[in-house]
């Protein structure tokens, strides 16, 4: 496979050798190597047209982990401002020699386009509203982590679905290793799509908390919001944010995600995601390495030897 677009692309073989290979490196990180040879010589370029925090900085660490050459694009500060059209724009990094281009974009469908132009190997980094597939990825890997095997887990993704790349790309992924998704949001802050999904969709989180073993909350993007679409704040807290109230209806092993960046206070409360539950900060750590076994299969890498430079 040359590309990583959607969550949908992966079979239950190759999402499984992305985790075990993350666990792989996993392993040889936690035996202080910081740095491995496998990618000498290749370079990723980081194509970010949208903000970002920690997808930005994950795959950067992890292609300098695997001792790639990085080049960081945004395109605050480039010629995008000058009119220049994505293809445009990829051309001119192809030019430069990227063996894979990681993109995040504010229009769904931008890396499968960038696809069609560029030699190379496209990693979408999050696209519109559409997929986030690393951000699944590194979901899965965090619950395998913290509960073993994701068959007949049950996954509740909370919150502003109708925005949300995040909840899409697990939805599909967590499907496709057996996982039980449910879906709770206010029915304005669900697509029209969502019964075509693998999933299925509540109402009532109470109801639904004590049966899950992964509660993970959603950011609400109010960047994308119609406030027509969107109950008051404190309506939605309320009804939908994670409180220490709600989180004692949860059994004792279960766990509360959230990809970031966290609106505290509002669908999650600030003890809430710094409690021992909480994988928030996992997630971030667990990023890099699922993005480095992202792009070591991609790029087909040499063999981890987990031999330090
Ligand atoms: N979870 C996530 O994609 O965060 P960033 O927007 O900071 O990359």
């Amino acid at each position: 496979r040359r590309h990583l677009i959607s969550a949908a692309d992966l079979s239950r073989d190759d999402a499984l050798l992305i985790l075990d290979t993350a666990d792989e490196l996993a392993k040889i990180s936690e035996r202080s190597i910081k740095k491995l040879p496998t990618l000498r010589g290749r370079t990723v370029v980081n194509l970010f047209f949208e903000d970002s925090t920690r997808t930005r900085i994950s795959f950067e660490a992890a292609a300098k982990r695997l001792s790639a050459d990085v080049i960081n694009f945004s395109a605050k500060g480039s010629s995008v401002s000058k009119g220049e059209s994505l293809k445009d724009t990829a051309l001119t990094l192809e030019a430069m020699g990227a063996d894979a281009v990681v993109i995040r974009h504010g229009a769904s469908g931008a890396p499968h386009r960038l696809a069609g132009w560029v030699r190379g190997s496209v990693v979408n980094a999050g696209d519109g509203t559409h997929e986030h597939p690393t951000q699944a990825l590194l979901d899965a890997f965090t619950m395998r982590r913290r509960l073993g095997s994701l068959d007949g887990r049950r996954v509740t993704i909370v919150g502003d679905v109708l925005h949300s790349r995040v909840a899409r790309s697990n939805v599909l992924l967590l499907a496709t290793l057996g996982a039980e998704v449910t879906l709770v949001a206010p029915p304005t802050l669900l697509p029209v799509s969502v019964g075509s999904w693998p999933c299925a969709v509540s109402y009532d989180l109470d109801a639904v908390l004590p049966k899950s073993d992964v509660v993970m909350m959603l950011r609400v993007q109010r960047e994308r919001m119609n406030a027509a679409f969107f109950p008051t704040e404190r309506e939605y807290s309320r009804r939908y944010g994670l409180d220490r109230d709600r989180v004692a209806k949860m059994h004792d092993d279960a766990i509360v995600m959230h990809p970031g960046p966290m609106n505290r206070g509002m669908e999650i409360a600030a003890e809430v995601a710094d409690s021992p539950r909480s994988t928030i900060v996992e997630q971030v750590a667990n990023g890099v390495t699922t993005r480095m076994a992202v792009l070591y299969l991609l790029l087909g890498g040499a063999n981890l030897g987990g031999e330090d430079q």
